[in-house]
């Protein structure tokens, strides 16, 4: 019986490698770096299934060139790299992995906040470079946390857990955006579900957890900004696109903002010459909100079992376009 045929644009760990290995005829591209886009064509046209990473653009013109696939398996919970439109009108469902790496996000949207809030990206890179010269009433004032307002901008799973730590740790009042009420965050935070602008006005630190479509690329811009506190710190754990960098670092500079710590960016990586990183209020991580071991290993399982299962012909455990379906 001939083993359906994969590719994998990289390395998954072990945890759901091993069953993919053990499944099918599998591709797996052996660099650290992305397939560039003309390799990914070529490995990928004769495939019955794909797994795939958020660096990896998945669109229509790619999606035509493989006349056998039957299922695309993200690893990752954001599918913004993927043309699902595409893959709905093809019948061929798409797989994420949700869920699993909500704690381990919300736990880095807290790191960030924390660091950002408490000067930590220059206190650190100063004790590093000797001006650490002795200590100081005034040096590295942060903002306190306890009672502050926090504003959530999408209350989804990991806005949710973000918020949760924030309130139950930090005694923190939570207000939020989302495109439906959340009665869960309602009652359990006594959170309050506001207009983008009241957040902006109301929050002293303000985190965004939605998702990258039309309507929330470039959301924070110069007068989203201006129209927060000049105390407000500001955290991205979500996608880089959310953010007009330019207007970011703008804000930062002339301290129309306190402070901004980023898991995301927008192009990543980030070039290292990139004015935001001159900055001493921006803190920037490397895009690790999912970089536990546990939690990429249960990412691997999930990204298999949905692969596995498209490939089947059975419904993904994970389906993002479920109209496949209809
Ligand atoms: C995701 O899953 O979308 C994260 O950004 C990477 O884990």
């Amino acid at each position: 019986m001939t083993r359906p045929k994969v590719f994998l644009t990289r390395r998954l760990p072990d945890a759901g490698l091993a069953q993919i290995l053990g499944a099918c005829d599998a591709d797996v591209w052996p660099d650290r770096l992305p397939p560039p886009p003309d390799a990914l064509r070529e490995r990928a046209a004769g495939c019955d299934g794909l797994v795939t990473l958020l660096t990896d653009r998945i669109d229509a013109a790619l999606i035509a060139g493989c006349p056998k696939l039957k299922v695309v398996s993200q690893y990752a919970v954001g599918v913004n790299n993927i043309d699902v439109a595409a893959c709905t009108a093809r019948k061929v469902p798409v797989g994420n992995t949700p869920g699993v790496l909500t704690d381990a996000t919300a736990d880095i949207a807290v790191t960030l906040l924390l660091a950002a809030a408490r000067c930590l990206g220059e206190g650190v890179a100063d004790a590093k470079a000797g001006r650490w010269l002795t200590w100081e009433p005034t040096g590295w004032l942060g903002r306190d946390l306890i009672g502050r307002t926090l504003g959530v901008v999408g209350m989804g799973r990991i806005g949710f857990a973000t918020a949760s730590r924030l309130h139950h740790g930090w005694g923190m009042n939570v207000v939020y955006t989302s495109r439906s009420p959340k009665p869960e965050a309602d009652g359990q935070l006594g959170a309050r579900r506001v207009e983008f602008a009241e957040l902006l006005a109301a929050s002293d630190f303000v985190s965004v957890h939605a998702d990258l479509n039309p309507t929330t690329q470039k959301l924070f811009g110069a007068d989203q900004f201006a129209a927060m506190k000049r105390t407000a710190v500001f955290v991205n754990t979500a996608r880089g696109p959310h953010v007009d960098q330019a207007a970011l670092a703008d804000a930062l500079r002339r301290g129309v903002i306190f402070a901004a710590g980023l898991d995301v960016t927008d192009p990543e990586p980030l070039p290292p010459d990139h004015e935001l990183y001159a900055l001493p209020n921006c803190v920037i991580a490397p895009h690790v909100a999912s970089a536990t071991t546990d939690t990429r290993d249960a990412m691997a399982r999930m990204a298999a079992a949905n692969l596995l299962a498209g490939l089947r012909g059975d419904r993904l455990p994970d389906c993002v376009n479920p109209a496949v379906y209809g």
